[in-house]
C-alpha cells in the first residue's frame, strides 16, 4: 500500500490493463511467438526513409523533443490542407484519447460508445469516472446513428466512433457520417477515430469542416506509416478545442525520434502506397485461408482481418488458444456476437504462411474438444 491515499476514483477501479501484450505472454510461455499478428501493428514497417531519419536523430537524443511538434505540425497541415492550428500531436491515438477524456469527462458523465469496441478509451474514461453507455454492434459495424441517439438520450458529453472499426474492420461510408453529423446533441463532441483510414477505399473519409465544433478526428503513424513503437499521433480538430490540449497535455511527451520519423513517413508517399497494396494483398490471403478452412472473413477496410470461425465465442476462444499455443500471437473481440471471430493482422507471406500451418490443426482440435 502507498503511504498516500488513493482517491477514492481510482481506490474503486480493479487493477486492470486493456491489452496483455505479446511480450507479457512470451514471458509466460517462455518463448517468443514465431508470427506476431495480434495487435494490428504494420509487420511491413516504416519507409526505410523514416528508418534513416530516425537513426540520424538518435544521437540528438540527449535533446528533448520539440513540445509544440512544429515541423510535424507544419507537414501535417500542408499534407491535409488545413491550418496548423487545427492540429495536435500526441503520443499516439492512446494517449491523445486520455487528453480528451481528461479535458471533457469527470466522474458521473456520460460517454457513448458501442459494446466491443476499442478498449482502451473505455479505459481511459473508467480512468476519470466517466459513465460508459454502450450500444451494440449492428452487423458487425458500429451504428453511429443509434450512437448518436443514444447520446442524445443520456445527456452525452462524448460519442465515440472509429471508422474503420476495431475489432471487426468495418467501415461505414464517409456520405453516411457527414449525413449523420447534424443528429449530434448539443453539448456532445464526437470522436471519430480513423486510426485505419489510409486502408480504407476512399468513399469511407467524410468531409468534415475543420471549423465544425462539434467533431474531433484523430489519426495515427501507427498503422499505415508502421511505427507504433515511435508512439506518434495526431487529433485534428477546430482550434479552440486544439488548444485545450495544451492545458492538460504532456509537453514534452514526444521523442524527438520519433518526431524526425514521422516526418519522413508522411514524405514517402511511393512507400506508404507499398504498404497499402501489401496490406491487400495480405487481406486477400488471410480471407483465402479462411475459405480454405470453410470459414468466412469479414471484409476489412484495415490492416486485419476477422475470421468468422462459424460457432460461438467459447469455440472461437478455443481455436485461438491453439493458435496462440502454436507460436502466433493473435487475439479476438471481447464481445458476443462479435467474439465468434478471430481477428489476424496482415502479416508479410512468410508471417501468414506461419499462421495457415497453425490454423487448420488450431480448428480441428477446437471442434474435437467440442464434440
Ligand atoms: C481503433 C484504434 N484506435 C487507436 C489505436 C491506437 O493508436 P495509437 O497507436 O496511435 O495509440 C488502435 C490500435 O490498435 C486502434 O485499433
Amino acid at each position: 500500500m502507498p503511504s498516500a491515499k488513493y482517491t477514492d476514483l481510482v481506490e474503486k477501479l480493479p487493477a486492470s490493463v486493456p491489452f496483455v501484450g505479446p511480450e507479457a505472454q512470451e514471458r509466460t510461455r517462455g518463448g517468443e511467438f514465431a508470427a506476431r499478428l495480434g495487435a494490428n501493428e504494420n509487420v511491413f514497417g516504416p519507409s526505410p526513409k523514416a528508418i534513416k531519419a530516425m537513426s540520424d536523430a538518435a544521437s540528438g537524443v540527449w535533446m528533448y523533443g520539440d513540445p509544440e511538434s512544429h515541423d510535424l505540425r507544419h507537414a501535417l497541415a500542408q499534407h491535409h490542407g488545413i491550418p496548423t492550428e487545427n492540429i495536435m500531436i500526441g503520443e499516439g491515438i492512446d494517449a491523445l484519447l486520455g487528453y480528451l477524456v481528461r479535458m471533457f469527462i469527470t466522474q458521473g458523465d456520460k460517454v457513448v460508445t458501442s459494446a466491443g469496441a476499442y478498449p482502451t478509451f473505455n479505459y481511459h474514461v473508467d480512468g476519470f469516472g466517466g459513465d460508459l453507455v454502450k450500444i451494440p454492434y449492428h452487423n458487425d459495424h458500429e451504428d453511429l446513428p443509434a450512437l448518436l441517439a443514444k447520446a442524445k438520450e443520456v445527456g452525452a458529453k462524448l460519442v465515440y466512433f472509429a471508422n474503420p472499426d476495431n475489432p471487426m474492420g468495418t467501415t461505414s461510408k464517409g456520405t453516411d457520417i457527414e449525413a449523420a453529423l447534424d443528429d449530434i446533441p448539443d453539448g456532445c463532441l464526437l470522436i471519430l477515430d480513423e486510426a485505419y483510414v489510409e486502408f480504407a477505399p476512399f468513399d469511407a473519409c467524410p468531409n468534415i469542416p475543420i471549423e465544425q465544433e462539434n467533431v474531433i478526428r484523430m489519426r495515427t503513424f501507427s498503422k499505415a506509416y508502421g511505427m507504433a513503437g515511435a508512439r506518434v499521433g495526431y487529433a485534428m480538430a477546430e482550434a479552440d478545442l486544439i488548444t485545450g490540449f495544451n492545458k492538460i497535455r504532456n509537453h514534452f511527451g514526444m521523442c524527438r525520434i520519433s518526431q524526425a520519423g514521422a516526418l519522413a513517413a508522411l514524405a514517402d508517399t511511393d512507400y506508404l502506397n507499398q504498404t497499402i497494396e501489401n496490406i491487400d494483398q495480405a487481406r486477400i490471403r488471410i480471407a483465402e485461408i479462411a475459405k480454405n478452412h470453410g470459414l468466412n472473413s469479414l471484409p476489412s477496410a484495415t490492416n486485419f482481418v476477422a475470421i468468422d470461425c462459424g460457432e460461438d465465442g467459447d469455440f472461437a476462444r478455443a481455436v485461438l488458444t491453439e493458435v496462440v499455443a502454436a507460436g502466433v500471437f493473435v487475439r479476438m473481440p471481447f464481445v458476443a456476437p462479435q467474439d465468434r471471430c478471430i481477428r489476424i493482422s496482415c502479416g508479410r507471406p512468410q508471417d501468414l504462411d506461419i499462421f495457415e500451418k497453425a490454423f487448420g490443426p488450431a480448428l480441428a482440435l477446437a471442434r474435437r474438444k467440442r464434440a
